[in-house]
């Protein structure tokens, strides 16, 4: 979502420096700037939700509820009451009368925003460096302990989109890297960890929102266009989405961009087509933070959640749905049908979680931290009461999110075994990194400047701090006489160090959302580029020229460009912190005297220049009249398939990550499963969903109450009644037809052969192959987890063009000791063996026949140690791998 102050005055001023332009409706910009190839097809209706098996009951429990209610109460439920008008983000209206409450939605992907006593845990990207399931599960399931204890009833989050197309992408960082693999086993896992605790997770943003500036549609301009084909949609950017939904995720939140010129809010190929019928998506979508501009387009389109609630333009107690869609529904534009089916996806997404018992209402206000405060603080003139009652949802989560810093750490060089240190080391730390904002770790409004330890980035993506752990403090704890230059220039006056004395020097690389520009930077890193912050990479080559040793500890929401210094002979060791998060200390110091070995692996490729990426990726996408234009001409080939493509050698590849013990591969093994066919068994036929009466209800369901106290600002679902009846009238009769869109249609489909179940296809999931290997730690001294990732190679002399390898799974082994060893058995579905072929709209397996894949294994994608071959069931090493 857009970051929004917790202050109100921001939002204030927000308000009245639109306000002139409130009246003219949302403009939607010409489309003709699109290129001709892509289009957006109309798909309609949207389907209905809850015909498939393991949503029966809650759709059973939905429809009971549902049929209770009168217009205004289902429209109240699609909608939020306004932005700043409750304790939350996004605050539903509510269906009291029957139970319903008001649903309380709330940032961040990485801990409950804007409260206190909370966790903030790594970000995204730090979680996907472990390339570990059971941790990054672990964090997910103290996350969703955290909402659930301040009483949300939806996290947004995770988020796997943007993807990490453009390094240069300002949020990046709050989705787990940049392969659509890694994300979907991340974001699935992550997904399940929150939900299994009865909190309604959010896949978000769909889709293509790979760069921040120009992302919105306002009075001026539309969002940028991102332009994707169909084969390069399914296969990297749906990819996640798709195992986010087979997961059975809640709610899926649209991005604010549009995709082949169309904006994702009411694109009606992309959600009524896309996610729900092919992917079989039975919970909720809603709009991103105020990406909502068409009210009926929207609803026909497959939106079913409004959120915050306002048109684009906020705080004049204007919504496109509420009262109109009430109307909408009364003068028969949108079809009672389509408003029944976004309230029971609601309220079924609710009894899914079982937040229909004992659930927590909020205790805590995303506004302020005093005990009382205005209920709706936008109303200004607002009743008062208690907002907070200081609930500490922190348990013992920090261990979970200092682990997960810890095994984030990315170690990327360590030339003669320079680290682990000892502690009797003269050390020296640089850079202001290395020590907590003196300001105090939460003094820029949503994380907004970069000074001090950089734990996350900026925006709607963070969680306030309850304190930061930092590396100085950590450092200090097991070298109490080190000293600390905190500041991000070499110092003027420095003694020449002695030989033996070591530096460490913290450089940092911030991005964030749209909504703030810090140094420059708009949200994505277009002014700093893949520079280090604050001259960063030149305090490291000053060091380097004093120092024999210089280990360099890098907090970074992406890749860097370590060129100017990285060869240099003094800078012995370099290591990736990515984003900490509030353990950034003891995390650190672990790593750095060897309590612990470094696990992390690179979730991006770091290249030795920008340019070595092809323009569509390299740069951002600037100003344009009309709709700016962001089109995917280097289709499936981003990050190390686009690199191994053109054989440009980065300077640390995509899965990269040192140990400071080795490991060996040996007794691999592959086993099929289950036999495959070219394209999948054809799907079961949809089951039944849940049927209602489809006259247009009187207008009496939709006319404000009697005597009722309406809040100033404060968005409801009535109607007078000379409006309602008006409407009535016109729907009722027939009188005037509304201008649907081309292909619009009422009669739900079968819908298409790709799809049957959440996710797709449900055979899509079968195993086909499972591969075992045993990895032994082969080192004398240090303890160590290894990483095992695993890449596909596609058949050769197949119809289609595949990258040519591809990160299929990954596992990796507990702590080894020296000598000890662990058999990790790694997964290949008929999905993971299928490409997406567009003339036939399915996922066909073009090796079915017999023909060879390779799955290779190894610790990363430029160190592929085993190969294990479909075709003759065996395995290999010391092979020359294609890459
Ligand atoms: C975008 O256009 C391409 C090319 O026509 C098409 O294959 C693809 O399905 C379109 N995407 C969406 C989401 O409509
Ligand atoms: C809509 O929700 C608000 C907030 O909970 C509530 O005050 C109002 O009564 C609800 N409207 C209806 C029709 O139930
Ligand atoms: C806040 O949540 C706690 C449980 O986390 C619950 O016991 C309490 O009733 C909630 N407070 C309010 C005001 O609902
Ligand atoms: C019905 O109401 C909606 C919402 O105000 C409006 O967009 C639409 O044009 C109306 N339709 C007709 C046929 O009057
Ligand atoms: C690693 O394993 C291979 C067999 O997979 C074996 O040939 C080699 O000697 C082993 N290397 C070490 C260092 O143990």
């Amino acid at each position: 979502m857009m970051a929004v102050s917790s202050t109100l005055r921001l939002s204030l001023t927000l308000g009245a420096a639109f306000a002139p332009l409130s009246l003219g409706g949302p403009a939607v910009g010409a489309r003709d700037s699109v290129p001709p190839e892509f289009v957006a097809k109309p798909y309609y209706p949207a389907p209905h939700g809850g015909w498939v098996e393991s949503w029966k009951d809650a759709y059973t429990k939905a429809q009971a509820l549902v049929s209770q209610m009168t217009l205004a109460e289902k429209t109240n439920v699609t909608s939020g009451i306004g932005i700043f008008m409750g304790p939350c983000v996004g605050n539903t209206g509510s269906a009291e009368r029957v139970g319903f409450p008001r649903l309380c939605l709330q940032d961040s992907a990485l801990g409950v925003a804007s409260a206190d006593l909370v966790t903030a845990f790594p970000a995204g990207i730090t979680t996907g460096a472990t390339f570990d399931k059971a941790l990054i599960y672990a964090r997910a399931v103290a996350i969703g302990k955290e909402f659930r204890g301040k009483g949300a009833n939806v996290y947004l989050g995770p988020s796997v989109g943007p993807l990490g197309r453009k390094p240069l992408g300002g949020r990046n960082w709050e989705g787990f890297g940049s392969d659509p693999v890694l994300q979907g086993k991340a974001g699935a896992l992550t997904i399940k960890g929150v939900q299994e605790q009865g909190i309604i997770a959010t896949i978000k943003h769909l889709i293509g929102n790979e760069q921040e500036m120009y992302r919105m549609y306002n009075p001026f301009m539309p969002g940028y266009s991102a332009n994707i084909d169909d084969r390069t949609l399914h296969e990297i950017y749906l990819w996640p989405f798709a195992e986010a939904v087979h997961q059975g995720v809640g709610a899926v939140m649209t991005a604010y961009n549009a995709v082949n010129g169309s904006a994702c809010s009411q694109h009606s190929n992309l959600i009524n087509g896309i996610l729900k019928d092919e992917l079989g998506f039975q919970g909720f979508v809603m709009s991103d933070w105020l990406s909502h501009i068409g009210g009926v387009d929207s609803a026909l389109a497959g939106l079913d959640m409004n959120m915050p609630g306002d048109t684009n333009i906020p705080l004049f107690g204007y919504s496109n749905w509420h009262y109109e869609l009430s109307r909408a529904v009364l003068n028969g534009s949108v079809p009672l049908d389509r408003l029944n089916d976004m309230v029971t996806r609601i309220a079924a997404a609710w009894y899914k979680f079982g937040q229909d018992k004992d659930h927590p209402r909020p205790n805590f206000s995303s506004n302020t931290r005093n005990k009382d405060g205005p209920l709706y603080p936008a109303a200004i003139f607002s009743p008062s009461g208690q907002v907070n009652w200081f609930v500490n949802v922190q348990d013992d989560h920090y261990l979970v999110a200092r682990q997960v810093a810890q095994d984030a750490i990315t170690l990327l060089k360590n030339d003669g075994s320079a680290l682990p240190l000892s502690t009797s080391q003269k050390i020296k730390v640089f850079g202001t990194a290395a020590a907590v904002n003196p300001d105090g770790p939460n003094a820029c409004l949503n994380r907004a400047c970069n000074k001090g330890t950089l734990g996350m980035g900026w925006g709607s993506g963070v969680a306030d701090y309850p304190y930061i752990d930092d590396p100085i403090t950590a450092i200090r704890k097991r070298v109490p006489n080190v000293q600390f230059s905190n500041n991000d220039g070499y110092p003027w006056f420095h003694p020449q160090p002695s030989a033996d004395e070591v530096a460490i020097v913290f450089i940092t690389s911030d991005a964030g959302e749209n909504s703030f520009t810090v140094e420059g930077n708009n949200g994505d890193r277009n002014s700093a580029k893949l520079a280090a912050w604050h001259n960063g990479d030149e305090l490291v080559r000053k060091a380097a020229e004093q120092y024999s040793t210089v280990i360099v500890v890098a907090q970074t929401v992406g890749p860097l460009i370590l060129e100017k210094w990285v060869d240099l002979p003094s800078v012995k060791a370099v290591l990736f912190q990515h984003l900490p998060g509030q353990e950034a200390g003891e995390s650190l110091a672990n790593v750095l005297f060897g309590s612990a070995s470094p696990a992390g692996h690179l979730p991006y490729s770091i290249t030795k220049r920008l340019e070595d990426f092809p323009d569509s990726i390299a740069n951002l996408r600037g100003f344009a009249f009309g709709q700016v234009q962001d089109t995917y001409s280097e289709g499936l080939y981003i990050d190390y398939r686009y690199l191994n493509k053109q054989k440009i050698k980065p300077r640390f590849a995509f899965g990269h990550g040192l140990s400071y013990t080795t490991f060996n591969y040996t007794s691999a093994t592959i086993s099929p499963v289950t036999q495959l066919s070219l394209l999948p068994p054809s799907r079961a036929p949809k089951g039944s969903t849940p049927t209602y009466s489809t006259a247009i209800p009187p207008a009496s369901e939709a006319i404000w109450p009697a005597n009722f106290n309406r809040i100033w600002r404060y968005l409801y679902s009535w109607l007078n009644e000379k409006e309602a009846n008006e409407a009535y009238a016109i729907g009722s009769t027939g009188s005037k037809k509304y201008a649907y869109p081309a292909g619009y249609s009422e009669t739900q489909t079968p819908g298409p052969a790709s799809g049957g179940d959440e996710g797709g296809n449900p055979a899509l999931w079968d195993v086909a192959y499972e591969v075992s290997v045993t990895v032994k730690n082969t080192g004398s001294t240090y303890p160590g987890k290894a990483s095992v990732q695993a890449y596909l190679q596609y058949p050769e002399g197949i119809p289609y063009d595949t990258p040519i390898v591809q990160l299929r799974d990954f596992e990796k082994t507990s702590e080894l000791a020296p000598g000890g060893e662990e058999t990790v058995t790694l997964k290949f579905t008929r999905r993971d063996l299928s490409v997406w072929d567009v003339t036939l709209q399915n996922w066909v397996v073009p090796g079915f026949d017999g023909k060879r894949y390779t799955i290779w294994l190894g610790e990363a994608s430029d160190k592929l140690l085993t190969a294990c071959y479909t075709d003759t069931g065996k395995c290999e090493s010391g092979l020359t791998p294609p890459v």
